[in-house]
């Protein structure tokens, strides 16, 4: 059922906003109505998340303005937005994590009787929350013991009990892996069904057709068009999006085996690890797929001296035991991981510093860094990745997500790997980039590179490996060559059921 007509809830008009040496909004518009799902999308840096933190408080607009339900309002704070019943659940969650669930759902708002905090309403009301939202967990957990996909739930409860209208969702499949989509999913609809007007950003295309009414498209800080999904197509949205048409998001792959790299022999790590073998040739991209928790995380982690394993291993034919990461990196592996800040970006550094500093002994001749050389290479990966950014001198904070995840793969590049190990290397990224880095990826095997890929997302693992390992409990239960594999089959092995088939589609 689409929702293009309801009652108008929330109206942003000429919306400008303008940061040091960044134009990050100029003339947008965004209407969303009641109980509509209104799909925000746009290249990584388009200003998405720039828009919703102005609706959220968050920041403040230059130019512009608000309505609610016709009347003009200022959003000064984000208690002004909380006030206009407006929700937001960002990326990084914003719960406390040694509180429990009911208390998390009732941080800064906890009902008073007498001179006491009221528990047993905090306790019931809580789990009248989550029980409508289908979630059986106790509301006495602490926050710290559960998944991802849970602690999102209890972000989504947690504005549930404020009155929202309006639940702003900035990528929140982002951090889902293929099982917990349908639980999100369903979550929205619910929510729809309550009237709730949703705002969601999603760099997943599949997911503005499963779940949007309506879609809005921003490109360089400006407004380009709404349209109802009914009447718009994958290729339309991507061209809107993009600026250009998309033939082909996978690269044709030519697979040529070449040199042995990688052999891993029965390699287990206490419970999460059991008795892993495969191997990886030059010019190869192995893809792993798998659940969260399948232990595939656990597995490179390991491959790349993070954590103790038994087993064995060989790089080029000769034995391989990493004791740290920094011995993988000097036997030329390589670990991107979807965690930026993990991964060490020097969040407060420029993006020079950030692409050149695991590579400076190359750019230096004598212990001096050649800077002129640095900066050629520098752009060339700015230019390369297309990393959105004023310049090399840019600070890396206040880059996009997307953006700061080119940076990295960018710095890896940097040092000549020849094994890369990459867990989830494209997520929060928008597909033109996307396919860019699946073609980055590419022309790295032509030049006898191997590439193990971790990914959650079933299209990528089909459409980037030549070889696919499905991963369930810690062990590979199933090796598929890349004309056998297809998302059911894939996910049949994942869950070792046949719930699989009906989670393939999402
Ligand atoms: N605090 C800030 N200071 C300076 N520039 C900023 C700041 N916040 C955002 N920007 C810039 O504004 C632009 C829009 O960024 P925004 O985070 O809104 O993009 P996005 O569409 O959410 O991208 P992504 O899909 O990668 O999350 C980018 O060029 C970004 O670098
Ligand atoms: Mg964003």
């Amino acid at each position: 059922m689409s929702q293009s007509t309801g009652k108008v809830l929330f109206e942003m008009k000429g919306i400008g906003k303008t940061f040091p040496g960044v134009k990050a909004l100029e003339g947008v518009n965004l209407t969303v109505r009641e109980g509509q799902v209104h799909a925000l999308l746009g290249e990584n840096g388009a200003g998405k998340s720039t828009l919703i933190k102005i609706l959220s408080g968050a920041y403040t607009k230059d130019e512009g303005q608000i309505f609610l339900e016709g009347k003009p309002v200022e959003i000064r704070n984000p208690q002004d937005a909380e006030a206009f019943g407006i929700s937001t659940i960002y990326q990084e969650f914003n719960l406390a994590r040694n509180l429990t669930v009911a208390e998390n759902i009732f941080l800064g708002h906890l009902p008073r009787k007498g001179l006491s905090i009221d528990w047993a309403h905090v306790k019931q009301r809580s789990r009248e929350i989550l029980d409508m939202l289908g979630v059986t967990f106790s509301v006495d957990t602490p926050t710290s013991s559960l998944s991802v996909a849970e602690q999102q739930l209890v972000e989504i409860a947690k504005s549930l009990n404020r009155k929202t209208r309006l639940l702003i969702m900035d990528e929140p499949s982002a951090v889902l892996s293929e099982k917990d989509l349908e639980k999100l999913y369903e979550v929205v609809r619910s929510l729809q069904a309550r009237g709730i007007g949703i705002i969601y950003i999603t760099h997943r295309m599949k997911e503005i057709f499963l779940l949007a009414d309506e879609v809005t498209v921003l490109k360089d800080g400006r407004y380009v068009d709404t349209r109802s999904i009914a009447n718009v197509t994958m290729d339309e949205l991507v061209k809107l999006m993009i600026g250009r048409e998309l033939k082909d998001v996978y690269p044709k792959r030519d697979p040529a085996p070449g040199d042995m790299l990688l052999e891993v022999k029965n390699v287990s790590r206490s419970k999460l690890v059991h008795d892993v073998s495969f191997n990886l040739r030059a010019g190869e991209i192995v893809g792993f797929a798998g659940i969260t928790g399948s232990g595939r995380t656990e597995l490179v982690r390991s491959i790349f001296g993070a954590d103790p394993y038994s087993g064995e291993m060989r790089i080029a034919g000769k034995p391989y035991k990493p004791h740290s990461p920094a011995d993988a990196i000097k036997h030329g592996i390589a670990l991107v991981t979807e965690d930026r800040k993990a991964q060490g970006l020097l969040l407060k550094l420029n993006v020079t510093i950030n692409t050149t500093i695991s590579g400076l002994k190359q750019l230096s001749r004598y212990g001096v860094i050649q800077l002129a050389k640095e900066l050629v290479l520098v752009k060339k990966f700015i230019q390369e990745l297309r990393i959105k950014t004023p310049g090399p001198e840019f600070i890396v904070v206040n880059m996009s997500g997307g953006n700061q995840q080119k940076v990295v793969l960018a710095r890896w590049l940097s040092i000549g790997t020849r094994i890369f190990i990459m867990d989830e290397p494209t997520r929060g990224i928008d597909i033109g980039s996307k396919s860019e880095i699946y073609q980055i990826m590419d022309d790295l095997t032509k030049q006898g590179v191997g590439i193990i890929m971790i990914s959650s997302e079933l299209p990528e693992v089909l459409g980037m490996s030549d070889r696919i390992m499905v991963m369930r409990e810690g062990t590979i239960v199933k090796e598929l060559s890349r004309a056998e594999a297809s998302e059911e089959t894939v996910m049949n092995y994942a869950v070792g059921s046949q719930s699989g088939a009906n989670l393939a589609h999402a």
